[in-house]
């Protein structure tokens, strides 16, 4: 061990994530970092590798977590005056597994093309991201068994609540909608929130990124997944081993190299976080359905190479028909396919598109 030098390590990841507020705060946005801290009380399973996270647990399988965690986020509001309508809505943006809260803006100037949380401002739309428990600059319990889906469900539905009756700063009013955007595990985070929580759940839509419950066959496992204790010992070396991580991340890309910068890659490998184990043992967490009553949107890129191998999204109204079977009480329901983009579909030269998807969608819950 050298502590030191994972101090300086650590300590360099933590201005690489702080940058993000220099970098989100530009001619349309206004960006703070803060920490809230959010309670759960809820039930977990015994056993993390239960793949339906306790969804269909007895109690003699389950036990109680009531802890509270401080909740890192970068709240981004516009600079402009913007409709009633608007200024009511905040996004609540939830990353995907081994990402942080830095996939919504990546924290350097030649990627502010890729800053959805920029995109979403200079449209007159708030957002907050945040870094899940376990992740990033939030906490990160000791024993990795403590994170699980229903350990970050039960954050991201107290956060939508604490939205709806505090204010998140100085000066900014509670909001009265909020809608959840998620990215892959992300997405199935917000999906085990709704399937909990159904017609009580805080949320006024959701926008399910890069996650399909129809999958073709088997999912492609990624590769590369690892302890991050052993990946990279310097700046993960005291953690559980049950913390991982990946040191491949081309099936987040298109195959077609065309497609992204390869400097993007690059940042992403330098910029990885860790995510339980649980989020690969847990995979049936999207696959019950949730009596949701609100709006639901999932979006997917035609070149993921995951979800949409072998053909899996090319009939989009087959696709559409199939999720729609698992959310039979939502007030509407759509499924767009995004033609080029891969699985992280904010961080590849398509870009552009998906964010205009998730505005318009948006707009179109927020005048529900
Ligand atoms: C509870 O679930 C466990 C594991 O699925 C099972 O072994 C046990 O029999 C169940 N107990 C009851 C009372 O249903
Ligand atoms: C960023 O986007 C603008 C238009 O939105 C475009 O003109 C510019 O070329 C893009 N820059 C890069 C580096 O992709
Ligand atoms: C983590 O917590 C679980 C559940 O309380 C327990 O069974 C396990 O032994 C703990 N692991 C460690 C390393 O403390
Ligand atoms: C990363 O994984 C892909 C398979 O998904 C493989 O083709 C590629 O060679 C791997 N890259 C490295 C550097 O190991």
């Amino acid at each position: 061990m050298v502590p030191s030098l994972r101090t300086k390590l650590g300590a360099l990841a933590a201005l690489l994530h702080f940058s993000n507020i220099y970098v989100a705060s530009g001619q349309f946005c206004s960006c703070s970092s803060l920490v809230v801290p959010v309670h759960v009380d809820v039930l977990i399973p015994k056993d993390p590798a239960d793949p339906f996270g306790g969804l269909k647990s007895n109690a003699s399988s389950l036990r109680r977590l009531d802890e509270t965690y401080d909740v890192f986020g970068v709240f981004c509001q516009p600079n402009t005056a913007v409709s009633s309508e608007k200024a009511e809505v905040i996004q609540l943006l939830v990353h995907g597994f081994t990402y942080t809260s830095q996939y919504w803006s990546p924290p350097t100037e030649e990627f502010r093309n890729y800053s959805y949380t920029e995109f979403a401002c200079d449209r007159g739309l708030s957002s907050l991201a945040i870094d899940l428990v376990g992740v990033g600059l939030s906490s990160r319990p000791g024993n990795a068994s403590d994170v699980q889906f229903a350990t970050n469900a039960a954050v991201v539905s107290q956060l939508a609540r604490h939205l709806k009756i505090a204010s998140i700063i100085a000066g900014v009013q509670p909001f009265r909608k909020v809608i959840g955007i998620g990215h892959s595990a992300g997405s199935a985070t917000l999906t085990f929130s709704a399937t909990a929580e159904g017609a009580h759940s805080p949320f006024d839509g959701f926008i399910l990124t890069g996650n399909l419950n129809v999958q073709p066959g088997t999912l492609p496992s990624l590769p590369g997944i690892m302890s991050a204790r052993d990946d990279t010992p310097l700046r993960w070396g005291g953690l559980d081993p049950n913390y991982i991580t990946t040191n491949n991340r081309s099936l987040f890309y298109p195959a077609n190299s065309n497609s992204f910068s390869p400097r993007m890659i690059i940042f992403d490998a330098f910029t990885k976080d860790v995510g339980p184990l649980s989020a690969q043992l847990q995979g049936s967490v999207t696959s019950l359905p949730a009596h949701y009553p609100g709006p639901v949107a999932k979006v997917v890129g035609s070149e993921d190479q995951g979800f949409c191998a072998g053909g899996n999204c090319v009939d989009v109204v087959a696709l559409n028909a199939a999720e729609r079977l698992l959310w039979p009480d939502a007030r509407s329901f759509d499924v767009v396919v995004s033609q080029g983009s891969g699985h992280d579909l904010n961080l590849d030269f398509f870009a552009m598109a998906p964010f205009n998807t998730y505005v318009d969608f948006v707009e179109q819950f927020a005048a529900l």
